[in-house]
């Protein structure tokens, strides 16, 4: 299929049968789209990506059983999943639920139920810190229009064989959609804007397909982090502060990031001003980068459309773009093995951030260039670089190959077992699925890094515990920490345990 019209086509499908409005504030079930799918997208060297070989969505599927719960407007989707036996399937009516969901059992269908445009709607006013949270198994949760939470919009923590797609996510919080710690998953065909950190977000993972998404007007647009075989694809990514990365954060528990296939995506005037939390990671992105690849290995990237990106069309480097991040004994800094195939660059580093700025100083120039390697790796290659403005990369082959058409997916043609609790026990699970989001050990992050809590707490996990679950104001650059109340005190307590025993 024309790859492009499908990209154009499921994003029409999507948006079909509602209608515009000037307000942002969605009226309680009848969605406005915040924003038209840009126009551009159907014309500069659309015909290149148009005759790239169609991605398949390969088909995950959850397990059912036959049974059936329906959800009705004023009823609680927490009862239905209460209810619920692995293999469920719960519909949910157009309506507003007011509520966060936790769904923590295996093959559960969350499924929104769409009529005339009005999506079963996700209200958190402001004050709820996530709407859906799921560590199950086999969880697919679709057809959602999520907004107004302060946390995340769907987290994942370590459930495998997921599927989230057909959502909408607007103005919540800090990560749209964030599947930590599984492995074997699907995000497709959701719609994201507003959010302050990541629209997408992929942590720890492994066997990831993000495509056919569209993010907007975030601070990160897609996030590939301490990943492997991640394939990002035919993402319409424009207008964030950064539009897609792939990296390591250091401190994180798992240490490597690699074979990430960024192809067939548009990622087009993500100049956003930043509006991270000051401290955290993202904050560190300058406005105006298509793509930063910092520390992750064996990123291809091919047959992009990057345009209008005014920092820069590409930026590989290692953690010294992480400026308040202390580096990782056991994460290697290097962007190692870089692969640039044929890609469609123009006008990027029109008007560079000052940060950029002084960098591209350094090197006696004043405009971005498409491309920069901050490191100077001797072991990249790249297709035609004379097609664009490139920087740092002299020692850059030619690659052997020119498509990686061989790759359908990076999903497992199988279900994955459930991740054992043996190489997870409660507090550790706890911590990384939960904590870890916004705590890392050395640096900075949402949160003040566990080596200083660790200082504070000593050997007083209660005190942690008891904090977690109803914490208060400290500290003027931070922002509050949201209760944990979510998780038991049983978890609390292990998790916090786990935090003061972390040694890197
Ligand atoms: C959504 C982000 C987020 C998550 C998730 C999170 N924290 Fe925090 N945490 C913060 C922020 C932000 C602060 C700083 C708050 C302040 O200083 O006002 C903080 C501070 C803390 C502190 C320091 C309190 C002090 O006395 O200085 C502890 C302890 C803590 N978190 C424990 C935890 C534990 C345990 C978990 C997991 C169960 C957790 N946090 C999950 C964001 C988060």
């Amino acid at each position: 299929m024309n790859k492009l019209i499908a990209v154009v086509g499921a994003i029409a499908l999507l948006a079909g049968g509602f209608y515009l409005g000037q307000s942002k504030q969605p009226a309680p079930t009848v969605i406005k789209v915040p924003a038209e799918p840009r126009e551009k997208f159907s014309s500069a060297g659309a015909e290149e990506v148009a005759s790239a070989p169609a991605a398949t969505v390969r088909s995950l599927e959850t397990p059912t059983s036959g049974e059936l719960i329906v959800v009705k407007d004023g009823e609680s989707i927490q009862d239905a999943v209460k209810q619920a036996s692995p293999g469920a399937v719960i519909k949910v009516m157009p309506g507003t639920y007011r509520e966060t969901v936790y769904i923590d059992k295996d093959n559960i269908t969350l499924s929104g139920v769409i009529e005339q445009g009005k999506y079963p709607v996700l209200e958190g006013e402001g004050k709820r810190n996530d709407a859906i949270l799921y560590s199950g198994n086999g969880v697919t949760i679709e057809n959602f229009y999520i907004t107004h939470y302060k946390g995340n919009g769907v987290m994942g923590q370590a459930g495998n064989n997921y599927i989230i797609r057909n959502n909408f996510v607007v103005d919540t919080g800090v990560y749209g959609i964030f599947p930590q710690l599984g492995k074997n998953g699907i995000v497709s065909h959701n719609i994201i804007s507003g959010i302050e950190d990541a629209a997408i977000y992929v942590g720890m993972s492994d066997n990831v397909d993000v495509v056919f998404n569209q993010v907007y007007e975030s601070v990160a647009g897609i996030e590939i982090e301490n990943s492997r075989h991640a394939l990002v694809e035919g993402n319409m990514v424009y207008d964030n502060t950064g539009g897609i990365l792939a990296f390591i954060t250091p401190g994180l528990p798992i240490k490597t990031c690699g074979d990430v296939i960024i192809r067939n995506n548009f990622v087009v005037d993500n100049n956003h001003e930043n509006f991270a939390i000051p401290g955290s990671l993202v904050s560190n992105i300058p406005s105006g980068t298509g793509m930063l690849i910092m520390a992750c290995d064996d990123v291809v990237v091919e047959n992009n459309i990057i345009t209008g990106n005014k920092s820069a069309g590409m930026i590989f480097t290692d953690f010294s773009l992480a400026t308040s991040a202390a580096t990782d004994p056991d994460s290697e800094p290097n962007p190692n093995r870089p692969k640039i195939l044929n890609n469609i660059m123009r006008n990027n580093g029109d008007d560079p951030e000052p940060m950029v700025r002084a960098f591209l100083a350094t090197q006696l120039e004043a405009r971005g260039p498409d491309i920069v390697d901050t490191v100077g790796m001797d072991d990249g290659c790249i297709l035609n670089p004379e097609r664009y403005r490139t920087l740092g990369l002299d020692k850059y082959g030619e690659c052997e190959f020119a498509s990686t058409a061989n790759v359908a997916s990076y999903t497992l043609p199988e279900p994955v077992p459930p991740r054992s609790m043996e190489d997870l026990d409660k507090g550790k699970l706890a911590y990384y699925g939960v904590c870890a989001g916004c705590h890392a050990y050395d640096s900075r992050m949402i949160g003040p890094p566990a080596r200083i809590i660790q200082a504070i707490y000593m050997d007083d996990p209660q005190a942690i515990a008891d904090y977690a679950a109803n914490p208060e104001r400290k500290r003027e650059d931070y922002p509050e920490m949201p209760p944990q109340s979510h998780l038991d005190e049983e978890t609390r307590l292990a998790a916090a345990k786990f935090m003061l025993n972390l040694k890197n």
